[in-house]
């Protein structure tokens, strides 16, 4: 068996380095030359824990990486796994997707091979069937369920634990008509994830399920988000307790019910817009994603206020932000909710230093000279005048007032409470605790 994944990004990386050391001759194929030289050496491109032992493991066994797309030519299966970005409208950018399954087409219009195509990236429902297998069979002048198979494949890995989710997926969904090619997909996954749940459905419906899982997880965050700031209004009201205790119903669950600064990331921000344009342009009022998307974008203009309403004027205040990447565990800084703040205190004329165990150099990226960016947490609060905590990374748990002794002003924002239980000599605020009494 032979397969292609088309766009070694974090899914398409994370895929063919699973797949190629478990055995399977993998084709990884990227537009990109300088990313393909550096995953050929064995570098992954970002950080996600255990990839770079998977992917060398892989490299040794059965990956070649190339930017060749010609090399799908006597492929079993074909992955696309190339970005959905958003436009500026909100609407999804069906650009990436176009162009590969443009070429893909020509390129199997001389296949003696039937392959099938799975597409993995997010794609709006109806996408499958009004944009893709249009152009597959106009390029390929050749019909789709007969002479190749087009299945939706939605991917829901989760980054930093990328690795797990592509080995251990809670579900796989296989959206397409039951073909012969259907039958073949179903007995490769159940192969290569084994005792994992095969949910077979139409193309739509598999579109449907991608947005659904992500509209609901920012759902549940905003939801947290919300009473973690009634909380807040309430003398020793604990969040942290009341997420618990609710995800000990099973009706509930306790993952995404932990209150902070908003959600990010590369989907979750870009899915619910997507999903809301859909719904406006199908005349469905989309009542409830909206207010989930407003609540988000709140958290932040709450931080403004309280380092406002603390240290005055923020006009050339010494600012130091812990942790830019959008979660713990990753490099990525896409749609991180504190690089928005970041760029919000920075238009207030604040000093601005950043430190992150694993993204400052993504974040440079973006700031260049603006701002300061310090590998040491002792460093980052030297003479500081307000703190903000703004990722879940351990590193702040060592946090001590040896080391707040050292800022200018002692005045901690700790939106993920990391902090909470220790006796700081510093004005301390989280989100979602009332006020100690
Ligand atoms: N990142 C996640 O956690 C995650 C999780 C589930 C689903 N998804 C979805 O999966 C898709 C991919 O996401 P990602 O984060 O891996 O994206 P990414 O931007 O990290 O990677 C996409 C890759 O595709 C390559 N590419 C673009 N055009 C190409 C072309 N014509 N030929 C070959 N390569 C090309 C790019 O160079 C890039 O390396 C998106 O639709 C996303 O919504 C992502």
């Amino acid at each position: 068996m032979k397969i292609a994944v088309i766009g070694l990004g974090f899914v398409g990386l994370t895929l063919s380095s699973v797949l190629a050391s478990r055995g399977i001759t993998t084709i990884g194929i990227d537009s990109d030359r300088k990313k393909c030289s550096k995953i050929a050496k064995g570098i992954p491109t970002f950080f996600e824990p255990n990839l770079e032992k998977t992917l060398k493991k892989a490299l040794k066994k059965k990956l070649i990486i190339t930017n060749k797309l010609y090399s799908i030519n006597n492929c079993d299966f074909i992955f696309i796994t190339v970005g959905t970005p958003e436009k500026k409208n909100g609407e999804i950018d069906l650009s990436f997707i176009k162009e590969v399954v443009r070429s893909v087409g020509k390129l199997i219009s001389k296949n003696k091979k039937k392959p099938i195509i799975l597409i993995k990236s997010t794609v709006i429902p109806g996408t499958m069937k009004n944009v893709v297998l249009p152009i597959l069979e106009r390029n390929s002048k050749k019909k789709a369920g007969k002479d190749f198979g087009l299945i939706s494949n939605p991917e829901f890995l989760q980054e930093s634990r990328a690795i797990h989710d592509t080995i251990k997926p809670h579900v796989v969904v296989l959206g397409g008509y039951r073909t012969k090619f259907m039958k073949k997909t179903e007995k490769f996954f159940s192969r290569f994830n084994p005792n994992v749940p095969i949910i077979i459905t139409n193309h739509q419906t598999a579109e449907m399920i991608k947005y659904a899982h992500n509209t609901f997880l920012a759902t549940k965050i905003s939801f947290i988000n919300q009473i973690a700031n009634i909380c807040q209004g309430i003398p020793d009201t604990n969040i942290d307790d009341v997420a618990n205790a609710m995800g000990l119903d099973p009706r509930i669950g306790n993952l995404f019910l932990n209150a902070g600064p908003g959600y990010g990331g590369s989907c979750l921000p870009k899915d619910i817009k997507a999903i809301i344009n859909l719904s406006s342009k199908l005349g469905v009022n989309p009542t409830l994603l909206t207010a989930v998307e407003k609540i988000n974008k709140q958290q932040i203009s709450h931080i403004v206020t309280l380092v406002k309403q603390n240290i005055g004027k923020i006009n050339g205040k010494k600012l130091t932000i812990l942790g830019v990447a959008f979660k713990p565990g990753t490099d990525d800084i896409r749609g991180s909710v504190s690089i928005d703040l970041v760029k919000r205190l920075l238009k207030l004329g604040a000093k601005i230093t950043i430190h992150d165990p694993k993204a400052l150099e993504n974040a440079r990226k973006i700031f260049h000279d603006n701002t300061k960016y310090v590998k040491s947490v002792p460093s980052a609060l030297k003479d500081c005048q307000c703190a903000i905590i703004m990722t879940q990374w351990k590193d702040y748990e060592r946090i001590n007032n040896k080391i707040i002794k050292q800022m200018a002003k002692k005045f901690i924002i700790d939106t993920r409470r990391v902090l909470y239980n220790k006796n700081l000599d510093a004005k301390y605020y989280a989100i979602g605790l009332g006020q100690k009494i």
